[in-house]
């Protein structure tokens, strides 16, 4: 069955980017000029996917607001004709945005649960906003590529260095033969020394629906958060769930430092600043040596 759904969570606190997120979603925290939450949409839309769900939490009105019609903004911009200003202010209107409330953030797992009834009793794709991936084709479209030859859950991976691994996601791979891999387990967030491999779970996801049954279990795990890594354990005991390691640079966004480097990179690719942001970096460097050489 083909995928056509997807669900990005952004109810969580943000609790890495306080005091930005007290009152902002950190979803709205720009990469330059875009919305981090709206890279992960285009990827959804450049995937095929028709319908999308946001999960969102208290304070997170400005989301709604930023895809919803501004037709004050749009009609100026058309009069003044400032088209392509236009175009990336309806680029995601290609697509059916809907949000649901998560009551409480209980965990990532809550919030997928959250969306069940939206989903239904069809295959979905999950994208979590902490990570963006470029890609000639795009991340989530090899998943679904994925699952439509296997007909299983298919969880897009790639290796992260041995001391990151207790940050994410791991799998135990039964034996990596190729991009497409076979799980023995999923682990959250392992204690540092006992990951299984560093294949770290990158925040997207195609699942079937019989996710929500171990979902609706509500069991607390690390963090005494509802984890959807260890409902996807619970799925894989009963019908193969598939790692797939996938092609494409991923920027996370989720932590301060990933956060600068992605703005810098992104900036860097855009004519108008690329110049000045590299003489400015020149600029530091030269100070930097100056402040080290008079060290000695
Ligand atoms: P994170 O682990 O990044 O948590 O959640 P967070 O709250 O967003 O950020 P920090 O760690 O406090 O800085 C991963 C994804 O799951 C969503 C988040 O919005 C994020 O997209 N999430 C998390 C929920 O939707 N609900 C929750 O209860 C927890």
């Amino acid at each position: 069955m083909q995928v056509k759904k997807a669900v990005i969570p952004a109810a969580g606190l943000g609790t890495r980017f306080l005091p930005a997120t007290k009152a902002m979603p950190k979803e709205m925290l720009p990469i330059v000029d875009k919305p981090t939450i709206q890279y992960i949409i285009e990827e959804a839309i450049a995937s095929g996917i028709e319908d999308i769900i946001i999960v969102t939490g208290k304070g997170k009105r400005a989301i709604e607001d930023h895809f919803d019609h501004a037709f004050e903004l749009e009609d100026t911009l058309m009069k003044k004709g400032k088209m392509d200003m236009l175009d990336s202010v309806l680029e995601t209107s290609k697509v059916e945005i809907h949000f649901i409330r998560q009551k409480q953030p209980l965990g990532l797992g809550h919030a997928i649960w959250s969306a069940r009834k939206f989903i239904g009793d069809e295959p979905f794709a999950v994208l979590l906003g902490d990570d963006i991936v470029e890609n000639d084709e795009p991340c989530l479209a090899q998943l679904m590529n994925q699952h439509e030859l296997t007909g299983k859950s298919v969880i897009g991976v790639q290796q992260v260095a041995e001391q990151d691994t207790d940050r994410y996601g791991i799998i135990d791979p039964v034996s990596v033969d190729g991009k497409l891999i076979k799980v023995n387990k999923f682990v959250e967030k392992p204690q540092a020394g006992t990951a299984p491999s560093n294949y770290a779970i990158m925040g997207r996801y195609v699942l079937t629906p019989e996710i929500f049954e171990y979902l609706g279990e509500h069991e607390l795990g690390a963090g005494g958060e509802i984890q959807l890594t260890d409902a996807i354990q619970k799925l894989n005991e009963v019908q193969s769930v598939y790692a797939y390691d996938f092609d494409g640079q991923r920027f996370d966004v989720g932590e301060k430092f990933g956060f600068i480097e992605t703005t810098i990179e992104f900036a860097l690719k855009r004519p108008e600043l690329k110049e000045q942001l590299l003489d400015l970096f020149e600029k530091k460097l030269l100070e930097k040596r100056t402040v080290e050489s008079a060290k000695y």
